[in-house]
């Protein structure tokens, strides 16, 4: 059987790097699979929050799913702390995860800069909370952006070590990643080398799925690019790093490639180009902002939505959790 499961963490807003590297395309594989998708809010609070703030952000990012085009009913939608099988198969794997492993991890390193002694234990041992909201469902399938790629081959090698370890070589499925289509690493608007990221100071460096037209407009406008007219082929484009983020993300919202992108604009300046985007920006994210706007007038609704998710959720997870404990010896009375 295949399952998908996926997540966001809750930290600030969903910005145009989470909608067009993973959220549309839940949105496409919700039709073919059987979906759990979660707002990873224990993932949040690896690094600093402020507790109001993380309570309406898991909220709006529930919202932003459910504008984005996921269907609550047909698939499985909930916040993860509401769920207590993560926390606890959480610390089943930590206790079969070689340091080694998690030393090789580069979004510790990056996240916990030069301090790296003050630097939480929930952070370091990030990704196998990670690994265990997945093998949690059993999940054959994760569709994240490229950034997550690392963080989803350690899930197979936990998967593994588990499996080997009780000699069940089928007990937990390798998650397959699905990196899909154009937009697998959107890049900062102030620097085509960097990823867009919530984490990035400037918030000229991102386009936030609530902002409106105007700020759109202003962000692209204010967009780092180079003099040069836009390039005919790919390859030309990808010795330009902002040049090509701007043609990947015109791609992406439109849903073409980027080589069709360049034969309808070779030749063009930035200022035109930008305009276009801007257009075709405003006209995929305005109806998704009014949208979550719509939701989040009625918390009470989307608290009952993640509430059901969470039931249907705990169901898959409690079956889990017994058939692990029952693995690797723990008594259950
Ligand atoms: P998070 O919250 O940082 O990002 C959510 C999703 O958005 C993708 N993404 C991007 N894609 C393209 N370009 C970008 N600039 C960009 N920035 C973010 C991410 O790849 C991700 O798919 N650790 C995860 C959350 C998580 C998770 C999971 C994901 C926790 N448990 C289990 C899958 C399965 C994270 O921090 O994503």
């Amino acid at each position: 059987m295949n399952r998908i499961f996926s997540g966001m963490q809750p930290t600030r807003q969903l910005h145009l790097g989470n909608y067009l590297g993973a959220l549309k395309n839940w949105v496409a594989l919700q039709k073919d699979y059987e979906c759990v998708f979660c707002v990873v809010d224990l993932h949040a609070i690896t690094i600093d929050h402020t507790p109001d703030v993380l309570r309406e952000n898991i909220r709006e990012v529930t919202a932003a799913y459910i504008a984005a085009g996921i269907d609550p009913e047909k698939n499985i939608l909930f916040n993860q702390s509401a769920v207590p099988g993560h926390a606890e198969l959480n610390w089943i794997l930590a206790c079969h995860t070689p340091l080694g492993w998690l030393n090789r991890m580069t979004q510790f390193k990056e996240k916990a800069g030069k301090h790296r002694d003050n630097a939480v234990l929930g952070l370091y041992a990030y990704p196998v909370l990670m690994a265990a909201d997945i093998l949690l469902y059993k999940a054959t399938h994760v569709p994240v952006g490229e950034d997550q790629k690392q963080h989803l081959e350690l899930a197979r090698d936990i998967a593994g070590a588990f499996n080997r370890y009780y000699g069940k070589e089928d007990f937990f499925p390798l998650p397959e990643p699905q990196i899909m289509g154009e937009a697998t690493r959107i890049m900062s608007l102030r620097d085509g080398t960097k990823k867009m990221s919530k984490s990035d100071e400037s918030e000229y460096s991102r386009i936030n799925l609530t902002d409106d037209a105007d700020t759109i407009a202003l962000k692209f406008r204010k967009a780092k690019t180079d003099p040069e007219p836009l390039p005919e082929t790919v390859e030309d484009l990808e010795k330009r790093p902002e040049a090509n983020n701007l043609v990947t993300i015109y791609a992406a919202l439109t849903d073409s490639t980027r080589q069709q992108v360049l034969a309808q604009h070779a030749g063009s300046q930035f200022s035109g180009f930008k305009s276009a985007l801007v257009e075709v920006a405003v006209a995929k994210l305005a109806p998704i902002s009014a949208e979550m706007n719509r939701l989040l007038a009625d918390k009470g609704e989307i608290d009952r939505i993640l509430k059901r998710g969470a039931e249907r959720a705990g169901a898959i997870a409690d079956q889990t959790v017994a058939e692990v404990k029952d693995i690797v010896g723990l008594l259950r009375v």
